[in-house]
């Protein structure tokens, strides 16, 4: 599991592994995509996971979270930070913008788009809806952050997609990472009954019972 904690960010082990078994799909000569690199903790983690003739796309403003009334970070990485602390991976491309409406070939179809840029709403709910048309229809749709109690408009967003698109959406167990295999499911209801049960047994103080389950479902009007 290659990952850097000496590199600053808001990943962690169980994040990393999640990383590694994502990209493990992604094929030799693959595209990714991550919109919120910052200092390249996770970018890293990318860069190591996939094939080395994979390219990684790391899009970020390098300028923190515009609109964000809550200082998420302690201070906005620059894109000089970002290219140092990745300069061993030469298979990472940096593109400097807000996603989405960075500068971006529409033609590309990336493999795998991983989403960890503005958690807010409207940002991380056009994130989804650019990302998810632009993603290479066999492709992975993931991102951080799938916690209710820390970032709801994450959660309301992924939710919104899965009803839109009529997809399943799943969660790593023991982390916050979410993901969508675009071409693999329809949406039926005891997805979302598994869904739910991973989502509370994530948060420790919550237990999987039917309340709780009920509770969550009405929070986003499952
Ligand atoms: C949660 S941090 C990313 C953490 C990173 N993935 C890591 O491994 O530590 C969010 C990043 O998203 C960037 N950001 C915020 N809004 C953005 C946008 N619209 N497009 C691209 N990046 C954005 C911020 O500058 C910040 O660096």
């Amino acid at each position: 599991m290659p990952y850097r904690e000496d590199i600053p960010g808001h990943m962690y082990g169980r994040d990393f592994k999640a990383i590694e078994a994502l990209a493990a799909c992604v094929s030799p000569h693959g595209t990714v995509v991550e919109v919120g690199a910052y200092y390249g903790r996770s970018a890293w983690a990318w860069a190591k996971s996939v094939p080395s003739s994979a390219t990684v796309y790391c899009i970020d403003s390098w300028e923190g979270n515009k609109d964000d009334p809550l200082p998420q970070m302690d201070r906005s990485a620059s894109l000089d930070e970002f290219k140092e602390y990745v300069k061993d991976c030469s298979n990472i491309i940096p593109i400097q913008g807000y996603s989405p409406t960075m500068t971006w070939d529409k033609n590309l179809r990336p493999d795998l788009v991983f989403i960890d840029g503005n958690h807010l709403k409207p940002h991380v709910d056009n994130d989804l809806a650019f990302w998810s048309k632009q993603l290479n229809p066999h492709g992975i749709l993931c991102g951080h952050d799938f916690n209710p109690s820390k970032w709801p408009d994450v959660c309301a967003a992924v939710i919104q997609l899965a009803k839109s698109i009529k997809k399943p959406f799943r969660l790593f167990e023991d982390n916050t990472i979410w993901y969508f295999e675009l071409e693999r499911e329809e949406f039926k209801v005891e997805n979302r009954e598994v869904l739910m049960s991973r989502l509370l047994l994530e948060e420790i103080s919550w237990q999987p019972t039917p309340n709780n389950i009920l509770q969550i479902q009405s929070m986003f009007q499952m």
